[in-house]
């Protein structure tokens, strides 16, 4: 007699994981360890890349869809990393086979790599049964990269210390995106810098006490879950950087708000650009202008919160 029971074995797991929008980007000073404190109210958008993990005879990477040439198919690869941090420690060998379907921009300022990293995390603790709490997995993705907890914690959140520090933000009804998808990437390293320079430049500094404010009038308007509310406080210290490294960005940022969007923002680090709608309506309207505007490579419809990363399907 055959029948489903505890003992079947898995052979691989696929795990969805979602990507990101900054609706506030609060950048402190540069840390002596390169990195920079921030306070920061991230949305966890629709928009998702989907990673299988199987048993195999050696780890190895596939990539397959939205800039896949340009994503590493090796051990450098951020999935790669995570099951390789997740094999140690569970004192196993990391021989898995992972393939990667992106629909997340890369280099794109939407946490593609990031969720990259969750979606290995999640599928593989799910295909080998591990026993690990939530706070031992957002560890281990804390070590990968700064996004990565919130990968896997999805929705709307608080995050603070360089991201990873986590508070669930309250967060009303559904909002409607559009994404603008640029020809070029942004390295998120050379946007920080950018942003350190520009500061270190930047006469009459009004100092840093206020860089790292809670954005309370943002929390209280999603607590609402009102868009219109919403769009005037969306914020983004790097967008300046990002605009200074990609010029163009600014006629994009405009091509949306022109379009009917209720505003638009770079979405990190750029350079994807986000625009806020009134409704969803409102959002395939604004799409469709925006494509024909010809100021970006793509433009896609999202909404949010989207949940966090999770298992998919199992084979
Ligand atoms: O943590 P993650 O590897 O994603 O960060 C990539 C780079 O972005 C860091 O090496 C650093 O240059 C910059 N970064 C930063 N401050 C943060 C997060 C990232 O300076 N809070």
């Amino acid at each position: 007699m055959s029948r489903t029971s505890l003992s079947v074995v898995t052979d691989s797991v696929t795990a969805r994981a979602p990507s990101k929008v900054n609706l506030h980007l609060g950048v402190g000073p540069r840390r002596d360890d390169g990195y920079h404190d921030l306070v920061t109210v991230f949305q966890a958008l629709s928009l998702h890349d989907d990673v299988r993990v199987a048993r195999a005879n050696e780890l190895s990477v596939a990539v397959r869809g939205e800039g896949a040439g340009s994503v590493p198919a090796d051990a450098s690869n951020l999935a790669a990393r995570a099951v390789q941090a997740l094999a140690d420690w569970a004192e196993r060998s990391g021989h898995i086979a992972i393939e990667i379907e992106k629909t997340i921009p890369v280099a794109g300022g939407m946490a593609g790599g990031s969720a990259d990293a969750a979606g290995a995390l999640v599928a593989l603790a799910h295909l080998w049964k591990l026993e690990i709490s939530r706070d031992e997995l957002a560890e281990i993705a804390a070590d990968l990269g700064s996004d990565v907890p919130f990968a896997l914690h999805g929705n709307t959140a608080l995050g603070t210390g360089r991201g990873e520090q986590l508070m669930q933000v309250l967060s009303r009804g559904e909002f409607h995106w559009v994404l603008a998808l640029a020809r070029e990437g942004l390295s998120t390293p050379a946007v920080y810098k950018e942003l350190d320079r520009l500061r270190e430049t930047r006469s009459g500094d009004a100092g840093d006490s206020d860089l790292l404010r809670r954005p309370d009038d943002l929390m209280q308007a999603l607590a609402a879950g009102d868009p219109r509310a919403v769009a005037p406080l969306l914020h983004n210290d790097l967008q300046p950087a990002a605009l200074s490294l990609q010029p163009t960005l600014r006629r994009t940022l405009r091509a949306g708000v022109d379009s009917g969007a209720l505003n638009g923002i770079v979405s990190g680090s750029g350079p994807t650009c986000a625009f806020l709608c009134a409704d969803e309506q409102s959002a395939v309207n604004v799409a469709a202008e925006l494509s024909g505007a010809g100021v970006a490579r793509a433009v896609r419809t999202a909404s949010g919160p989207a949940p966090g990363t999770r298992v998919l399907g199992v084979d």
